[in-house]
């Protein structure tokens, strides 16, 4: 089969998205973000997502229809959206949207998890970085995925066949962002303000705690006690007063992050033999962490993939690439909302051996 051409929808959180693609190849991908929305409360209010997808995914999808050049849905090859896990009211206006788009053209529909389009990004590509889908594709790999809700190391064997080693026993790294950004004083999201500001600090300023790095813990993560350490160092040492102190704070707060998913990482690799490691989700954008994993990469000749910085974020490129992948291994069409935020549903798990 060919790579079928599909429009996806995402509307999992806070980002109305929309994109054309073929196979893994990014025609238009449209991202309308609710940044705004929510920084004023330091984190994203359920309510307030739902009724700005409502406003937004209707231009959204007419955008990335533009941009791609297609005027009618017939065009199209079929239709998918993320069914979750994400917030459901949110979900709900994507999922709902994508049903009567269906019903009116008749193309068949993927329901697609949230954290399996994040798997795809790293095989994205387009007019600006080319085509990115390698021969390997799909080959068993270990993936780090580092989102605001997730933060877990998987065995991925092959497409649609996840295994999770090991996840956050509390917060997900994105998260612990954006409560020390939120402590700081310095908005929401906290990632992409935090990581420009660690660029310029000194990362061995303050000793934060790397937590669970010991060999029993294998790849579980927590990052609330590493939250805790900041805000106890603020209410004993005050807040930073001059700009040398916030960077300092922030570049050794980044340098415990990235030391553990880094450590995590390289032990699956070195565990499971398996020298090739996909590093995807909202923080695999961050500049320390993508230079800290070349370097491992470099040291123990590990194959290391990141998707283009533009699909780090949430994007319904990646959500249509995961919809072209099920067409092409054969799986029926459908949507139902993943219970699970975990992406070893049951419901995700694809036979394997089959069509390349
Ligand atoms: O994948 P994503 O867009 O949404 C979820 O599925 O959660 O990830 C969003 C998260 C936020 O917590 C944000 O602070 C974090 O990714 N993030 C970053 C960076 N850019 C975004 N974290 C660290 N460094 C960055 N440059
Ligand atoms: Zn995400």
């Amino acid at each position: 089969m060919s790579d079928p051409r599909i429009l996806a929808i995402e509307s999992s959180c806070d980002e109305t998205a929309a994109a054309i693609v073929r196979g893994f190849w990014v025609e238009s991908s449209v991202v309308a973000s609710q940044i705004e929305v929510h920084a004023r409360f330091g984190g994203v209010v359920p309510e307030l997502a739902s009724r700005h997808h409502l406003g937004a995914v209707v231009p959204v999808v007419r955008e990335a229809m533009k941009a791609a050049g297609v005027v009618e849905l017939s065009e199209l090859d079929g239709l998918a959206v993320t069914a979750g896990p994400g917030l459901v009211g949110a979900l709900l206006v994507g999922v709902q949207m994508a049903r009567g788009m269906a019903a009116v053209s008749r193309l068949p529909l993927f329901g697609v998890h949230h954290m399996e389009g994040h798997i795809v990004s790293a095989f994205l590509g387009d007019a600006v970085d080319g085509f990115r889908r390698a021969p390997e594709e799909f080959a068993p790999h270990v993936a780090l995925l580092v989102s605001g809700g997730h933060t877990e190391i998987v065995h991925v064997a092959g497409f649609g066949d996840y295994t999770i080693l090991g996840a956050t026993r509390d917060d997900a790294a994105g998260e612990a962002y954006d409560k020390v950004a939120k402590l700081l004083g310095l908005g929401y999201p906290g990632g992409p303000v935090i990581d420009r500001l660690a660029a310029e600090g000194d990362p061995h300023a303050i000793d934060f705690p790397r937590a669970m790095t010991a060999k029993k813990h294998e790849f579980e993560f927590s990052f609330s006690g590493l939250k805790t350490a900041v805000l106890v160092h603020t209410e004993r040492g005050g807040m930073p007063r001059s700009r040398a102190e916030l960077t300092d704070l922030c570049a050794s707060f980044q340098a415990a992050v990235v030391d553990v998913l880094t450590l995590k990482a390289r032990r699956a690799c070195r565990q499971l033999k398996l020298p090739r490691l996909h590093v995807v989700g909202g923080v695999s954008a961050n500049r320390g962490l993508r230079a800290r994993l070349e370097q491992i990469a470099e040291e123990d000749g590990i194959a290391l993939r990141v998707p283009p910085l533009r699909y780090c974020g949430d994007n319904a490129a990646m959500i249509a690439a995961a919809a072209a992948a099920r067409a092409r291994v054969g799986q029926a069409p459908g949507v139902e909302l993943f219970t699970s935020r975990a992406i070893d549903d049951p419901r995700v798990r694809v036979a394997r051996g089959v069509e390349s």
